[in-house]
Protein backbone atom coordinates (compact mmCIF):
# COMPACT_ATOMS: atom_id res chain seq x y z
CA UNK A 1 0.00 0.00 0.00
CA UNK A 2 3.05 2.40 0.78
CA UNK A 3 4.05 1.26 -2.72
CA UNK A 4 0.92 2.48 -4.78
CA UNK A 5 0.72 5.91 -2.36
CA UNK A 6 4.51 6.33 -3.12
CA UNK A 7 3.84 5.90 -7.03
CA UNK A 8 0.46 7.95 -6.65
CA UNK A 9 2.79 11.15 -5.47
CA UNK A 10 5.57 10.66 -7.36
CA UNK A 11 3.36 10.81 -9.99
CA UNK A 12 1.18 13.38 -9.57
CA UNK A 13 4.20 15.56 -7.78
CA UNK A 14 6.93 15.12 -11.14
CA UNK A 15 3.88 15.42 -13.67
CA UNK A 16 2.49 18.62 -12.01
CA UNK A 17 6.40 19.86 -11.88
CA UNK A 18 7.01 19.35 -15.69
CA UNK A 19 3.70 20.69 -17.04
CA UNK A 20 4.14 24.29 -14.85
CA UNK A 21 7.69 24.36 -15.80
CA UNK A 22 6.66 23.90 -19.88
CA UNK A 23 3.68 26.18 -19.24
CA UNK A 24 5.08 28.82 -17.03
CA UNK A 25 8.49 29.23 -18.84
CA UNK A 26 10.08 32.50 -19.79
CA UNK A 27 8.37 34.04 -22.86
CA UNK A 28 9.42 37.21 -24.97
CA UNK A 29 6.14 39.65 -24.63
CA UNK A 30 5.07 38.57 -21.00
CA UNK A 31 5.74 40.57 -18.11
CA UNK A 32 5.76 38.23 -14.49
CA UNK A 33 2.70 38.64 -12.42
CA UNK A 34 3.88 38.95 -8.42
CA UNK A 35 3.26 35.66 -6.74
CA UNK A 36 -0.36 35.47 -4.82
CA UNK A 37 0.19 35.35 -0.91
CA UNK A 38 -1.44 32.48 -0.39
CA UNK A 39 -4.80 30.25 -0.98
CA UNK A 40 -6.44 28.85 2.12
CA UNK A 41 -8.42 26.02 0.60
CA UNK A 42 -5.15 24.67 -1.26
CA UNK A 43 -3.12 24.74 1.32
CA UNK A 44 -6.03 23.05 3.74
CA UNK A 45 -6.31 19.99 1.26
CA UNK A 46 -2.47 19.43 0.64
CA UNK A 47 -1.78 19.46 4.70
CA UNK A 48 -4.35 17.67 5.57
CA UNK A 49 -4.80 14.84 3.04
CA UNK A 50 -1.50 14.03 3.79
CA UNK A 51 -1.26 13.97 7.27
CA UNK A 52 -4.55 11.65 7.60
CA UNK A 53 -2.50 9.35 5.20
CA UNK A 54 0.66 9.51 7.67
CA UNK A 55 -1.75 8.44 10.38
CA UNK A 56 -3.13 5.64 8.66
CA UNK A 57 0.64 4.43 7.75
CA UNK A 58 1.23 4.59 10.68
CA UNK A 59 -1.47 2.92 12.31
CA UNK A 60 -1.12 0.08 9.93
CA UNK A 61 2.67 -0.34 10.41
CA UNK A 62 2.54 -0.09 14.24
CA UNK A 63 -0.53 -2.62 14.14
CA UNK A 64 1.75 -5.26 12.36
CA UNK A 65 5.06 -4.39 14.37
CA UNK A 66 2.70 -5.24 17.36
CA UNK A 67 2.04 -8.51 15.80
CA UNK A 68 5.21 -9.29 15.30
CA UNK A 69 6.73 -8.74 18.32
CA UNK A 70 4.51 -10.68 20.66
CA UNK A 71 4.50 -14.01 19.63
CA UNK A 72 1.03 -16.40 19.38
CA UNK A 73 0.93 -18.24 22.67
CA UNK A 74 0.84 -21.39 20.99
CA UNK A 75 3.86 -20.96 19.39
CA UNK A 76 6.58 -23.44 19.21
CA UNK A 77 9.58 -22.44 21.13
CA UNK A 78 12.88 -23.19 19.91
CA UNK A 79 16.14 -21.79 21.79
CA UNK A 80 18.89 -20.15 19.72
CA UNK A 81 22.67 -19.61 20.63
CA UNK A 82 24.96 -17.53 18.87
CA UNK A 83 28.40 -17.94 19.19
CA UNK A 84 31.48 -17.31 17.61
CA UNK A 85 30.97 -18.90 14.72
CA UNK A 86 27.75 -20.96 14.46
CA UNK A 87 23.97 -21.00 15.78
CA UNK A 88 22.61 -23.69 17.99
CA UNK A 89 18.97 -24.71 18.39
CA UNK A 90 18.00 -26.43 21.33
CA UNK A 91 14.62 -27.98 20.82
CA UNK A 92 12.12 -29.03 23.75
CA UNK A 93 13.38 -32.55 23.95
CA UNK A 94 17.19 -31.79 24.57
CA UNK A 95 17.98 -32.40 21.10
CA UNK A 96 20.37 -29.71 19.78
CA UNK A 97 20.97 -29.08 16.12
CA UNK A 98 23.17 -26.21 14.10
CA UNK A 99 20.36 -26.08 11.68
CA UNK A 100 16.73 -24.98 12.70
CA UNK A 101 14.28 -27.62 11.78
CA UNK A 102 10.54 -25.50 11.93
CA UNK A 103 7.18 -27.57 11.30
CA UNK A 104 4.98 -25.83 8.60
CA UNK A 105 1.85 -23.52 9.16
CA UNK A 106 2.83 -23.10 13.07
CA UNK A 107 4.25 -20.50 14.67
CA UNK A 108 7.15 -21.04 15.75
CA UNK A 109 8.76 -18.74 18.54
CA UNK A 110 12.73 -18.24 18.76
CA UNK A 111 14.20 -17.31 22.38
CA UNK A 112 17.58 -16.08 21.47
CA UNK A 113 20.89 -15.42 23.26
CA UNK A 114 24.75 -14.98 22.74
CA UNK A 115 27.66 -16.71 24.51
CA UNK A 116 30.19 -14.04 23.36
CA UNK A 117 29.96 -10.83 21.33
CA UNK A 118 26.43 -9.38 19.79
CA UNK A 119 25.18 -11.51 16.56
CA UNK A 120 22.11 -11.18 14.63
CA UNK A 121 20.08 -13.76 13.11
CA UNK A 122 18.20 -13.08 9.82
CA UNK A 123 15.73 -15.43 8.08
CA UNK A 124 15.60 -13.11 5.03
CA UNK A 125 12.59 -15.41 3.50
CA UNK A 126 10.91 -15.06 6.41
CA UNK A 127 11.50 -11.67 7.37
CA UNK A 128 13.13 -11.80 10.03
CA UNK A 129 16.09 -10.35 12.22
CA UNK A 130 16.98 -9.58 15.51
CA UNK A 131 19.97 -8.95 17.33
CA UNK A 132 21.21 -11.64 19.72
CA UNK A 133 22.94 -9.91 22.42
CA UNK A 134 24.87 -11.21 25.38
CA UNK A 135 23.48 -11.57 28.77
CA UNK A 136 19.80 -11.20 27.64
CA UNK A 137 17.11 -12.57 25.83
CA UNK A 138 15.83 -11.25 22.63
CA UNK A 139 12.59 -13.31 20.96
CA UNK A 140 11.26 -13.32 17.51
CA UNK A 141 8.41 -15.34 16.07
CA UNK A 142 7.23 -16.73 12.50
CA UNK A 143 5.17 -19.19 10.55
CA UNK A 144 6.54 -20.84 7.82
CA UNK A 145 3.77 -21.52 5.48
CA UNK A 146 5.79 -23.75 2.27
CA UNK A 147 8.15 -26.24 3.25
CA UNK A 148 11.63 -26.24 2.07
CA UNK A 149 14.69 -25.28 2.79
CA UNK A 150 15.75 -21.60 3.49
CA UNK A 151 19.48 -19.58 4.53
CA UNK A 152 19.44 -18.43 8.11
CA UNK A 153 22.68 -16.04 8.61
CA UNK A 154 24.33 -13.64 11.20
CA UNK A 155 24.12 -10.13 10.06
CA UNK A 156 26.06 -8.25 12.52
CA UNK A 157 29.59 -8.65 12.37
CA UNK A 158 30.89 -10.51 14.92
CA UNK A 159 34.54 -11.29 13.75
CA UNK A 160 36.83 -13.39 11.81
CA UNK A 161 34.57 -15.69 10.97
CA UNK A 162 31.15 -13.53 10.63
CA UNK A 163 30.61 -14.81 7.09
CA UNK A 164 30.56 -18.42 7.81
CA UNK A 165 27.76 -17.86 10.31
CA UNK A 166 25.52 -19.43 7.86
CA UNK A 167 22.97 -22.21 8.89
CA UNK A 168 19.63 -23.31 7.49
CA UNK A 169 16.15 -23.49 8.06
CA UNK A 170 14.54 -26.78 7.19
CA UNK A 171 10.88 -26.37 7.13
CA UNK A 172 9.05 -29.88 7.09
CA UNK A 173 6.08 -31.41 5.97
CA UNK A 174 3.06 -31.82 8.08
CA UNK A 175 3.86 -34.38 10.40
CA UNK A 176 7.43 -34.25 9.41
CA UNK A 177 8.74 -32.21 11.87
CA UNK A 178 7.88 -34.87 14.70
CA UNK A 179 9.26 -37.57 13.19
CA UNK A 180 12.39 -35.58 12.43
CA UNK A 181 12.25 -34.67 15.64
CA UNK A 182 12.33 -38.19 17.39
CA UNK A 183 14.77 -39.63 15.39
CA UNK A 184 17.18 -36.96 15.62
CA UNK A 185 17.92 -37.78 18.97
CA UNK A 186 17.96 -41.27 18.62
CA UNK A 187 19.81 -41.71 15.10
CA UNK A 188 22.84 -41.28 16.41
CA UNK A 189 22.96 -44.10 18.63
CA UNK A 190 22.08 -46.89 15.73
CA UNK A 191 25.22 -46.07 13.82
CA UNK A 192 28.88 -47.10 14.16
CA UNK A 193 30.96 -44.60 17.09
CA UNK A 194 33.19 -43.24 14.62
CA UNK A 195 30.25 -42.14 11.51
CA UNK A 196 28.17 -41.16 14.39
CA UNK A 197 31.00 -38.66 15.41
CA UNK A 198 30.81 -37.45 11.85
CA UNK A 199 27.58 -36.60 11.62
CA UNK A 200 28.43 -34.90 14.81
CA UNK A 201 31.03 -33.13 13.47
CA UNK A 202 28.83 -31.68 10.44
CA UNK A 203 25.83 -30.94 12.73
CA UNK A 204 27.65 -29.01 15.52
CA UNK A 205 29.20 -26.59 13.85
CA UNK A 206 32.92 -27.71 14.54
CA UNK A 207 33.23 -27.19 10.72
CA UNK A 208 33.41 -23.81 10.84
CA UNK A 209 36.97 -23.52 11.77
CA UNK A 210 37.90 -26.82 11.57
CA UNK A 211 38.42 -28.77 8.21
CA UNK A 212 38.94 -32.62 8.02
CA UNK A 213 41.42 -32.23 4.90
CA UNK A 214 44.47 -30.96 6.51
CA UNK A 215 44.46 -27.01 5.96
CA UNK A 216 43.95 -24.66 8.78
CA UNK A 217 41.53 -22.72 9.85
CA UNK A 218 40.56 -20.43 12.65
CA UNK A 219 41.72 -23.72 14.45
CA UNK A 220 43.56 -26.88 13.70
CA UNK A 221 42.66 -29.20 11.37
CA UNK A 222 41.31 -32.63 12.57
CA UNK A 223 42.93 -34.67 9.83
CA UNK A 224 45.41 -36.47 11.91
CA UNK A 225 44.84 -34.79 14.91
CA UNK A 226 44.44 -37.58 17.60
CA UNK A 227 47.64 -39.28 18.87
CA UNK A 228 49.57 -36.43 16.93
CA UNK A 229 51.89 -34.18 19.54
CA UNK A 230 51.92 -30.98 19.23
CA UNK A 231 53.62 -27.38 20.84
CA UNK A 232 50.79 -25.66 23.13
CA UNK A 233 50.93 -21.31 23.13
CA UNK A 234 52.29 -21.91 26.44
CA UNK A 235 55.72 -23.94 25.01
CA UNK A 236 54.60 -27.31 26.33
CA UNK A 237 54.21 -30.58 23.88
CA UNK A 238 51.04 -32.59 24.32
CA UNK A 239 49.82 -35.57 22.61
CA UNK A 240 46.04 -35.25 21.47
CA UNK A 241 44.50 -38.08 23.71
CA UNK A 242 40.96 -38.87 24.73
CA UNK A 243 41.19 -36.59 27.78
CA UNK A 244 42.92 -33.36 25.70
CA UNK A 245 40.14 -33.94 23.39
CA UNK A 246 37.38 -33.75 26.16
CA UNK A 247 39.08 -30.80 27.91
CA UNK A 248 39.62 -28.77 24.71
CA UNK A 249 35.63 -29.33 24.11
CA UNK A 250 34.73 -28.57 27.91
CA UNK A 251 37.47 -26.17 28.82
CA UNK A 252 38.77 -24.99 24.95
CA UNK A 253 41.13 -22.29 26.46
CA UNK A 254 43.49 -24.21 28.22
CA UNK A 255 45.55 -25.64 26.31
CA UNK A 256 45.75 -24.41 22.83
CA UNK A 257 47.67 -25.43 19.85
CA UNK A 258 50.56 -23.31 19.00
CA UNK A 259 49.67 -20.78 16.06
CA UNK A 260 45.78 -21.24 16.91
CA UNK A 261 43.94 -18.03 19.10
CA UNK A 262 42.24 -19.18 21.94
CA UNK A 263 38.63 -18.20 20.43
CA UNK A 264 36.74 -21.40 20.68
CA UNK A 265 33.50 -21.32 22.84
CA UNK A 266 33.10 -23.64 25.35
CA UNK A 267 30.71 -26.94 24.59
CA UNK A 268 30.17 -28.31 28.17
CA UNK A 269 26.33 -28.38 27.84
CA UNK A 270 26.15 -28.61 24.39
CA UNK A 271 27.40 -32.19 23.77
CA UNK A 272 26.50 -34.95 25.68
CA UNK A 273 29.57 -37.68 27.05
CA UNK A 274 28.20 -40.04 24.90
CA UNK A 275 28.87 -37.65 21.98
CA UNK A 276 32.04 -36.42 23.06
CA UNK A 277 33.27 -39.95 22.50
CA UNK A 278 31.53 -40.35 18.87
CA UNK A 279 33.43 -37.37 18.16
CA UNK A 280 37.14 -38.87 19.49
CA UNK A 281 36.02 -42.25 17.33
CA UNK A 282 35.58 -40.09 14.53
CA UNK A 283 39.09 -38.08 15.08
CA UNK A 284 40.65 -41.61 15.58
CA UNK A 285 39.13 -42.67 12.48
CA UNK A 286 40.45 -39.67 10.27
CA UNK A 287 44.60 -40.04 12.03
CA UNK A 288 47.05 -41.55 10.54
CA UNK A 289 48.43 -41.88 14.10
CA UNK A 290 45.69 -43.85 15.39
CA UNK A 291 45.44 -47.12 15.31
CA UNK A 292 42.35 -47.79 12.59
CA UNK A 293 39.70 -50.11 12.95
CA UNK A 294 39.19 -51.79 9.95
CA UNK A 295 36.44 -51.39 7.77
CA UNK A 296 35.62 -48.02 9.38
CA UNK A 297 34.34 -46.61 6.15
CA UNK A 298 32.19 -49.78 5.96
CA UNK A 299 28.49 -48.71 6.94
CA UNK A 300 27.65 -52.50 8.06
CA UNK A 301 26.07 -51.66 11.01
CA UNK A 302 26.92 -54.87 12.61
CA UNK A 303 30.70 -53.90 12.53
CA UNK A 304 29.98 -51.23 15.12
CA UNK A 305 29.46 -54.84 17.92
CA UNK A 306 32.38 -55.82 17.77
CA UNK A 307 34.90 -53.55 17.49
CA UNK A 308 38.59 -55.06 16.42
CA UNK A 309 40.44 -53.85 19.25
CA UNK A 310 43.91 -51.91 18.06
CA UNK A 311 46.74 -55.39 19.06
CA UNK A 312 46.89 -56.01 15.70
CA UNK A 313 50.51 -55.01 15.20
CA UNK A 314 50.12 -54.16 12.13
CA UNK A 315 47.81 -51.30 12.56
CA UNK A 316 50.06 -49.96 15.17
CA UNK A 317 51.55 -46.43 14.07
CA UNK A 318 52.82 -46.07 17.93
CA UNK A 319 51.35 -42.80 19.17
CA UNK A 320 54.55 -41.64 20.55
CA UNK A 321 56.21 -41.82 17.50
CA UNK A 322 58.32 -38.40 17.29
CA UNK A 323 58.32 -38.23 13.43
CA UNK A 324 54.88 -37.14 13.61
CA UNK A 325 55.56 -34.17 16.15
CA UNK A 326 55.75 -31.78 13.12
CA UNK A 327 52.15 -31.80 12.55
CA UNK A 328 50.68 -28.75 12.80
CU1 LIG B 1 27.77 -13.77 14.32
CU2 LIG B 1 28.26 -12.20 12.57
Amino acid sequence: MIYVISVIFFALIVGLMVTFVVQFRRRKGYQAEDSPPHNTRLEVIWTVIPTLLCVLIFYLGFKSFLNMSTPPANAYEISVTGQKWQWFFGYPNGHTASELHVPVDRPVKLVMTSEDVIHSLWIPAFRVKKDVVPGRYSKIWFQAIEPGDYPLLCTEYCGTGHSDMLSRVIVHEPGGFETWLRDADGLLDTLPPAEAGEKLYLTKGCTQCHSVDGTAGIGPTFQDMFAGSFATRDGATIVVDEDYVRESMLDPAASVIAGFEPVMPTYAGKLKDKEITMLIAYFKSISRHAPQEPASSDADSDHSDQPDLPDNPDNLDHPEDPDHSEEK
